[in-house]
């Protein structure tokens, strides 16, 4: 991609180290304890930015803001309005797109080129929704009671909903909650990550000028354990929508059970990728290799387990290493990365610690793991991308989710016997397989479980096409018709006519 901006420059008029507010009832706040956190830029550790520590009282005075709008100015807009407005949001989010993407880059690290190729699903998913918006619709029920009894169903907002979001992709994910609340006549009380609170302050702001009425749309950053927990378990919140580690989802799912809260849990992976006999090589290697190194591997659906037929196995490695190797690790807004840096030196150490387990466990690294040395990292939290080989399904490597630019290689013989170890883990949310027959690509599809499976292919994820997990990778779909269900509720209405 050949940008037509100078990004570093944009970075620079966006943030330079100054105080960020938080975004309550339409209006810049700090935190009332007056408490900051500082926002690093992860691949230089330069300090970009401090936003407020919202806590307790700062949560309770959004989640209030949200059902002052709820129950007043936002329950006047109509489907049409609604649709109107969500369709504002998109023009202008399209409008500061490259903004937005320099926001998200400086914040957590992903390459420019990345943020930016995500436009068309990102303006998409909120144009997708703004549809939607006015095709909700209740049903006329012929009941067997009585022909002089009416009954129907309306379809009613579930009222205020929590969305809690990890620092690996805040506008996107941002949108994902935000919009379906918007169209069903919802509000938000939105708590980014601590690594990433940057640009959906921004994004509120540009909704707020797209004509969100004040309260409807409410940020406040904070860390999970304080501001997270609260909106968590807050009784007067409808709703909780997650996207994060599974470990925080059974966390938050536990603090919904005190008003029953509806909840959709978006969590953690260990995604197999499935490389038949039969496969087209040069196709597979890129994808089974940015099915991981996109995002450094921070990315929930990263295809880890790497199962390849044995036949294969020596020539796939080696095509693989090739690929990994002609990877350019860098600052996200450097032309030409095509890795960028983890999101904190926390990530990058636990990473690094799987990397050890690996080698001690047995497996052998084939290239990568190390820190990239020289001027240009210093300071980020890089690792080059790195692949295990001879990795059996009992491994640490094998088993637990790593968020890191790490490929586990497992071979294997039969397709009955690769299924079987595919779907061997506690998670289920994504699979994949390559092969040229379409009969092993039907039978596997059946077979994984798993919220998502691409076939000769990887990481594809639309608005209008529902993305979730299955096991311990969550429950509630995001993307397509039903999605909106889960912002709804169904009320029975029964009129005797005579
Ligand atoms: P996390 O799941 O703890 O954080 C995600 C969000 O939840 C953040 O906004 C955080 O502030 C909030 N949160 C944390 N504890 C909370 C609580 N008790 N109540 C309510 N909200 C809470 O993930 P974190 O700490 O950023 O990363 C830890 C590990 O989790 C990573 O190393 C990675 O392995 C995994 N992870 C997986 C993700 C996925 O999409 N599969 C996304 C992010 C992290
Ligand atoms: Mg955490």
């Amino acid at each position: 991609m050949t940008l037509t901006f100078d990004p570093h420059e944009i970075a620079e008029t966006l943030y330079h180290g100054q105080f960020c507010p938080m975004f309550i009832d339409g209006k810049d706040v700090p935190a009332l304890s007056g408490e900051v956190i500082d926002v690093v830029d992860p691949a230089s550790g330069r300090a970009l930015a401090t936003v407020p520590r919202g806590g307790v009282e700062d949560v309770d005075a959004a989640v209030a803001a949200a059902r002052r709008a709820f129950e007043g100015e936002w329950s006047k807009f109509t489907p049409y309005d609604r649709q109107e407005v969500l369709l504002r949001i998109a023009d202008v989010m399209e409008r500061d797109w490259e903004k937005l993407c320099v926001s998200d880059t400086a914040d957590m690290g992903l390459p420019l080129t990345r943020t930016m190729g995500n436009k068309r699903r990102v303006i998409g998913m909120l144009r997708f929704y703004a549809g939607q918006a006015t095709a909700l619709h209740g049903d006329y029920i012929e009941n067997s009671i009585s022909q002089s009894m009416v009954s129907f169903t309306t379809r009613e907002p579930v009222g205020v909903v929590g969305a809690i979001i990890p620092w690996n992709a805040p506008t996107a994910a941002s949108i994902w909650k935000i919009a379906p609340a918007l169209a069903t006549g919802c509000t938000v009380v939105l708590k980014p990550s601590e690594d990433a609170p940057l640009t959906p302050l921004m994004i509120a702001r540009l909704m707020q000028e797209a004509g969100v009425p004040d309260g409807v749309v409410n940020i406040v950053t904070g860390t999970g354990r304080e501001a997270g927990a609260r909106l968590a378990e807050h009784p007067d919140v409808n709703k909780v929508v997650f996207t994060g580690s599974t470990a925080t989802g059974k966390t938050i799912a536990r603090a919904g059970v005190e008003n029953l809260k509806r909840i959709t849990l978006e969590l953690g992976g260990k995604s197999p990728l499935i490389i038949c006999k039969d496969a087209d090589i040069d196709k597979a290697v890129p994808v089974a290799a940015m099915a991981v190194y996109a995002h450094s591997g921070q990315i929930c659906i990263a295809g880890s387990r790497l199962f390849v037929a044995r036949e294969i196995q020596d020539e796939f490695i080696e095509k693989l290493r090739d690929f990994a190797r002609g990877l350019k690790i860098g600052h996200g807004l450097d032309d030409g990365t095509d890795l960028g840096p983890l999101i904190n030196r926390v990530q990058a150490e636990k990473v690094e610690g799987y990397i050890a387990k690996g080698k001690a466990e047995g497996a052998r690294l084939v290239t990568g793991g190390a820190r990239p040395e020289g001027a240009d990292y210093a300071g980020g939290n890089f690792l080059e991308p790195a692949i295990f080989a001879d990795v059996t399904d009992e491994m640490t490597i094998a088993r637990e989710e790593i968020f890191g630019p790490v490929i586990s290689v497992l071979p294997f013989d039969t397709m009955e016997e690769v299924v079987t170890r595919a779907n061997a883990t506690p998670y289920g949310l994504a699979a994949g397989v390559f092969t040229r027959d379409l009969g092993t690509a039907h039978r596997t599809v059946k077979k994984l479980k798993a919220g998502s499976v691409w076939v000769n292919m990887y990481h594809a994820i639309d608005p209008a096409v529902p993305f979730g997990g299955l096991k311990m990778s969550g429950y509630g779909k995001e993307g397509g018709v039903e999605h909106l269900q889960a912002y709804l509720d169904t009320k029975a209405v029964w009129i005797q006519t005579e």
